[in-house]
């Protein structure tokens, strides 16, 4: 095992987007982790621009716990970099495409990696999407937690919410609907950890089921063939490598009734509190809370010396 000094990690969470409140819960539990670990810790918030400027000069090593714009998007991660401070996860180029919807899904077209169908649109050709067969998803294509994403089933009743969604949105993404089960695959380092499934109590995996106690059942390790595990796993860890990812990453996937996978996206930075998905995972493939954050920072040292 890489013998790591003392190191002061700075924990980033909180930030300025949509998903700050799940950003603060991930920090606090990452916090935790690392304290357990023995790690010393400071907790920056980015909101704070004076305070993290400051911060940033103290610590050794940043854990970014930070969801959505800002913080999965490159920003924090050149930030970081054009300082030399070593961080966790993905590069600021993985982690601009993965933040992205429908640059992934170019890649992940590009890369046989099976998606559902799509095409982007805006105010000026919102109409086309007429043609656009029904049911379909409509998605921001850079927001997570599943923030403005519903359901179309029928376009003429749906005209108003597209046209709400458009003020919100200068660009949206259509995207076929897959009718079946919906899994999650988490990757740590260069494998991928136990399928879990996920069963919202509603129509999808929406904010609500996200973050409502008993609102999802989750099943670890999800009660799949082997064959459908095993092309699960396989498809995560190619739509990681794919986009360039690093050290983590939870692939949310959709597979049909006969099992066949459909990759919905990449997310760098999942949620990380211990009741998480990809933490959950972790638990399941033997590796408690503290020794994921831990694994982790250990990861991102090790690059820094030049090792990996
Ligand atoms: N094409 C689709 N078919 C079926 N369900 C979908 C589809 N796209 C999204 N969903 C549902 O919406 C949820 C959020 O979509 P996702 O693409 O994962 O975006 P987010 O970044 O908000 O998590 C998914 O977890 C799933 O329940
Ligand atoms: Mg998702």
């Amino acid at each position: 095992m890489l013998v790591v000094p003392k190191l002061k990690v700075g924990v980033l969470s909180g930030g300025t987007s949509s998903e700050r409140p799940i950003s603060l819960r991930s920090g606090k539990a990452v916090l935790n982790g690392l304290k357990k670990s023995g790690f010393s810790v400071l907790r920056i918030d980015p909101k704070d621009s004076h305070k993290t400027r400051k911060a940033l000069r103290r610590i050794d090593l940043a854990f970014i716990a930070l969801h959505g714009k800002g913080g999965e998007d490159g920003t924090i991660q050149s930030r970081l970099e054009k300082a030399k401070i070593p961080y966790v996860g993905s590069n600021p180029k993985g982690s601009r495409l993965a933040i992205d919807k429908a640059a992934s899904k170019r890649i992940f077209e590009r890369s046989g990696i099976p998606t559902p169908s799509w095409r982007t649109f805006s105010k000026r050709n919102w109409k086309e999407l007429e043609s656009f067969p029904t049911p379909f998803f409509v998605k921001p294509i850079d927001d997570g937690s599943s923030i403005g994403v519903f359901l179309i089933e029928d376009f003429p009743q749906s005209v108003e919410k597209l046209i709400h969604a458009l003020v919100e949105y200068p660009l949206l993404l259509a995207e076929r609907r897959i009718e079946g089960r919906e899994f999650t695959v988490g990757i740590l380092g260069k494998r991928a950890l136990p399928v879990v499934e996920l069963k919202p109590r509603g129509e999808f995996y929406d904010y609500h089921c996200k973050y409502t106690k008993g609102m999802t059942e989750y099943l670890v390790p999800a009660p799949i063939p082997d064959a459908w595990r095993r092309r699960f796993q396989q498809l995560a860890l190619k739509a990681h490598q794919a986009l360039g990812l690093r050290d983590f990453s939870r692939i949310d996937l959709m597979a049909d009734s006969e099992g066949n996978p459909y990759v919905l996206e990449a997310n760098t930075i999942p949620g990380f509190t211990e009741l998480s998905l990809l933490p959950k995972a972790a638990k399941e493939a033997g590796i408690s809370f503290e020794e994921l954050c831990s694994q982790l920072v250990r990861m991102a040292w090790k690059r820094r010396n030049g090792k990996a």
